[in-house]
């Protein structure tokens, strides 16, 4: 599939305390609208599928709906829509985003309960607004693919936050490793989790996912961490994404995340899958190093 992927605001009603963009309720906006509009433009009719809208948060923004109006007029065929699910507890106003071509909402959910996903975000109320909203999304008929990402603090709720949302009736769960960029990176130690003192609970979270018949990926960890479960591994092979960030263009997404934020090292030299695999983020390596790769490799 081709699509045009935009960073449509950095402004936020949360602020994550590991989230990679490091928006959060204070931040400035630093997105030009211009540029957006004209990349909007210059790709439209051009074979793009899918506009992939994220950020921060673009429910925020007081003139989302004409934007997603622009897009509807530009004959993009559909937009999926990167969101905390917050606005989208108002049934009306996720109705509408979908009747203006959102067909698939990938909302985060990163924690079993209030208490856990809340603090994440910083936000009293936020994870019961994002419940609500994958319900809302799921009683219109839209796609849900929900993100959890894999932090120090949620290792051990992750089987019971695959339970939740499948509860909910979601199409796809996808479970991320943390990239430690942005607030993450100023957070790193309060939020990063070495590998291989998780792989084992991401895995039952895996299982629980396929018993319950429901879609899995995992994306962004290191193939030599995913040992029999290689094949969940998101394939950035089968989407194409060209991404407007502020003002970079990036023409090839996947390309972009594999050459510029990972690293291989010497473990990575006796790897079966090198070839497949981008390596390790560069700011994890910064930190942690390369010692519980040697053992894991083959
Ligand atoms: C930056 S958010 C923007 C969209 C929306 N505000 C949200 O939170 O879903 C885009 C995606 O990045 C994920 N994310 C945030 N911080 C991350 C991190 N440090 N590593 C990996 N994924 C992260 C979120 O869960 C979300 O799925
Ligand atoms: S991860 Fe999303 S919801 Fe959280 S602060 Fe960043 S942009 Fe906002």
């Amino acid at each position: 599939m081709k699509a045009i992927s935009v960073h449509l605001t950095d402004q936020c009603n949360n602020s994550c305390i590991f989230c990679v963009v490091n928006s959060h309720k204070e931040r400035r906006e630093g997105v030009n609208k211009k540029l957006l509009y004209k990349f909007l433009e210059e790709n439209a009719n051009q074979g793009y599928e899918s506009v992939n809208i994220h950020g921060g948060e673009a429910t925020v923004l007081d003139d989302f709906e004409d934007i997603l109006k622009m897009i509807q007029d530009l004959n993009y065929k559909e937009v999926s829509l990167q969101t905390n699910g917050r606005k989208l507890s108002d049934f009306n106003y996720a109705k509408r985003l979908y009747q203006l071509g959102v067909k698939l909402f990938v909302v985060s959910m990163h924690g079993k309960d209030a208490a856990q996903h809340d603090f994440i975000t910083q936000e009293t109320g936020s994870f019961n607004e994002a419940m609500e909203g994958i319900k809302n999304a799921k009683r219109l008929g839209a796609k849900v693919r929900t993100n959890t990402v894999v932090y120090k603090n949620n290792i051990d709720s992750l089987v019971e936050i695959a339970n939740l949302i499948i509860d909910c009736g979601v199409d796809h769960i996808n479970i991320s490793g943390l990239h430690p960029v942005g607030k993450a990176y100023q957070n790193f130690h309060q939020v990063t989790p070495r590998y291989s003192e998780i792989m084992p609970q991401v895995f039952q979270m895996v299982d629980q996912c396929i018993k319950r018949n429901t879609i899995v990926t995992l994306e962004g960890f290191p193939t030599c961490m995913v040992k029999g479960y290689e094949d969940y591994q998101l394939q950035w092979e089968d989407i194409h994404f060209k991404l407007l960030y502020h003002n970079f263009i990036i023409k090839n997404y996947a390309d972009f995340m594999e050459n510029e934020t990972k690293r291989h090292g010497i473990a990575c030299e006796e790897c079966l899958h090198k070839k497949n695999c981008g390596g390790v983020y560069k700011e994890y390596l910064e930190f942690y190093g390369w010692d519980e790769f040697s053992t894991a490799v083959g």
